[in-house]
């Protein structure tokens, strides 16, 4: 399986991830205090719900929002508030701009799914000129971080390995900040951002994190209808769940911001 096949069902996306990117993005947004109205590459910018939330809180003049997956752009552009928007698709390894042509270059839940996530941060950091800032938020996902944790840890529990993305380890706070290091990236800082990840009921829940996309969505789309039966009785056993039917539990991001040296 290989990097664009995780994300090949936007829909199902939103279901599953839309909804915690935005809150996550919201604190994010907010806490890098970039200043409005400047240039900015969006980075593996999927169905653009993080994308959204940039524009409406940081107004930029000008939004690059890049993607390998035709399918994640196809949703974005079903979206009337990104028409000022210039997709395209591209690797966040080999970006396709000169160098120094935005002022900030942004990766929302994306370094997980690099190979070699290193060289994308090399790579953002290329494309912004002096000055310019290079930020970051991934769900921690060696804190079991991500929204979709219970269902990694049932499906561990029942003997199948989930297909990983290919970079996790670069999740933490300190792994991001060795990237950011040895990009050489000045003025670095990381926080945690928590988001409550919460469902009408077990319906809700169990519908969102089905959709075949992602690696869960994908192992469990691979499963045989007995196996996905086991999946669903074990996590309505052990998924948290309130007295008035709510499922709800933390997930956590962990964001990074730097700047590129003054020459
Ligand atoms: C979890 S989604 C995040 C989407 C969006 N940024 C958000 O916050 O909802 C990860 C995205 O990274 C993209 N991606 C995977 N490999 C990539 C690569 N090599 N370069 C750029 N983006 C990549 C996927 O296609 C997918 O849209």
């Amino acid at each position: 399986m290989n990097k664009t096949d995780f994300f090949t069902d936007g829909a199902a996306y939103e279901r599953l991830m839309g909804r915690w990117s935005r809150l996550a993005g919201q604190v994010f947004l907010d806490w890098i205090a970039v200043p409005q109205g400047l240039r900015w590459i969006e980075i593996g910018c999927g169905t653009g719900a993080f994308t959204e939330e940039l524009i409406k809180h940081r107004l930029p003049i000008e939004l690059v929002a890049l993607d390998p997956s035709p399918d994640q752009i196809a949703f974005a552009r079903t979206r009337s508030s990104l028409a000022a928007v210039k997709f395209q698709t591209g690797d966040a390894q080999v970006l396709p701009f000169d160098d120094a042509v935005f002022d900030v270059a942004v990766m929302a839940l994306v370094i997980h799914f690099l190979r070699d996530p290193l060289r994308g941060v090399v790579e953002a950091a290329r494309v912004v000129g002096p000055g310019g800032w290079v930020v970051s938020y991934v769900w921690d996902y060696a804190m079991g971080g991500s929204p979709t944790a219970p269902v990694v840890a049932a499906l561990k529990s029942l003997g199948f390995g989930t297909v990983s993305p290919p970079s996790a380890k670069a999740t933490s706070s300190s792994a991001l900040r060795d990237l950011w290091l040895s990009a050489k990236l000045d003025d670095i800082e990381t926080r945690v951002i928590p988001v409550a990840v919460t469902f009408a009921d077990f319906e809700e829940f169990w519908h969102s994190m089905t959709g075949p996309v992602g690696p869960v969505g994908k192992t469990i789309a691979e499963m045989s209808p007995d196996d996905v039966d086991r999946l669903r009785a074990l996590l309505r056993t052990r998924t948290p769940t309130r007295p008035d039917g709510r499922v709800a539990y933390p997930a956590n991001a962990t964001a990074i911001k730097g700047r590129k040296r003054l020459p």
